[in-house]
């Protein structure tokens, strides 16, 4: 990698900014990964330009990451079908995104199964997790590298929420998960699945009321902008599936392979542990920019709760009784 050249345009530089600093050399091999969040403070933006830096350092000569952030090479409905087309190498999406590959991420999307996100990491770090993350290698190609936490989900929306009965009625943005649209009409509210980087404007201009997600894709995404206010509903986990294909890893001779798995595992440990922080400088980020936020009684929690909880009954047959009481448990 060539070092980053200081007279370079404003283009390229709005580039650098979020991350994608890399200028491959000829000879490196280029590994081009593409994701769909923003902004500086987000976990999966310090954790994948965390990971170029290092492969791009301790690699010189052998790889040379290239960053795509904001859906700028691939959204939501194109980057899976990339990585196996071998269009990108690396990808970390949301585990709510893989309904057409496998039910059993539904585990991950089954509201309040998760009490926070050492619940969830207990999980993902157990013989269940662990085996989960292998799940798809053998038919689609892909390969778990490591599971990202990336925070609990609230609800946001152009009214007030404190209890589910105030959202009856709206039209809620989801991820494609059949989980999380069963999930807002138990709720008595319409869900509509829609890539995330459309969100934004179908807040602004009302094509949808509200949304789900965590902190940091609310700071910055500035979904709080075009919202009333956000509901502390901490009532879904999301998180990522650091991720690879089969083909490209195959590709490597062993010790860069090797190097290559070491490093991708030293960045997932490091992001988890500080996913946390980065959840609550963002919850912060929404208050100093004027942002509202709504805590809720214990008894308005509970209606939350009885309210979404039902839905395990209708996947936990797809996903595994075994599988759901493993992560409940965790
Ligand atoms: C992401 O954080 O990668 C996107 C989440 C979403 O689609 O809501």
């Amino acid at each position: 990698m060539k070092k980053f050249n200081l007279a370079l345009s404003a283009a390229v530089l709005t580039l650098a900014a979020t991350g994608a600093q890399a200028s491959c050399e000829s000879g490196e091999r280029v590994v081009k990964f593409s994701h769909v969040t923003g902004g500086t403070t987000h976990p999966k933006v310090v954790a994948s330009n965390k990971f170029a830096d290092r492969v791009n350092k301790e690699m010189n000569g052998k790889l040379c990451v290239e960053l795509y952030p904001n859906s700028t090479l691939f959204g939501d409905s194109k980057e899976l079908e990339a990585l196996l087309l071998g269009d990108v190498q690396l990808l970390a999406p949301s585990l709510s995104k893989f309904g057409s590959y496998t039910d059993k991420y539904g585990v991950f999307d089954l509201p309040f199964i998760f009490k926070d996100m050492d619940h969830a990491i207990r999980f993902t770090q157990s013989s269940e997790g662990k085996e989960l993350l292998t799940e798809m290698d053998e038919y689609a190609g892909f390969v778990g590298l490591g599971y990202w936490m990336s925070g609990m989900k609230y609800f946001s929306a152009n009214k007030k929420l404190e209890v589910p009965s105030d959202a009856k009625g709206l039209k809620f943005r989801v991820q494609t998960s059949d989980v999380a649209k069963q999930m807002i009409s138990a709720m008595g509210a319409s869900p509509q699945a829609m890539s995330f980087s459309e969100v934004y404007g179908a807040l602004q201009t009302g094509v949808v009321d509200g949304q789900e997600n965590t902190w940091s894709n609310i700071y910055t995404k500035k979904f709080f902008e075009v919202q009333n206010s956000v509901t502390e509903t901490n009532h879904q986990l999301l998180a990522y599936l650091f991720m690879t294909s089969s083909e490209f890893l195959d590709s490597l001779d062993s010790s860069t392979r090797a190097q290559f798995m070491q490093i991708a595992n030293d960045v997932t440990q490091e992001a988890n542990q500080s996913v946390k922080a980065k959840e609550a400088a963002n919850r912060a980020n929404i208050l100093k920019a004027g942002g509202k936020i709504n805590t809720l009684t214990p008894a308005q929690r509970q209606e939350w709760v009885d309210t979404m909880k039902p839905v395990w009954s209708q996947f936990d047959q797809y996903i595994g009784k075994d599988l759901v009481k493993a992560a409940a448990e965790s």
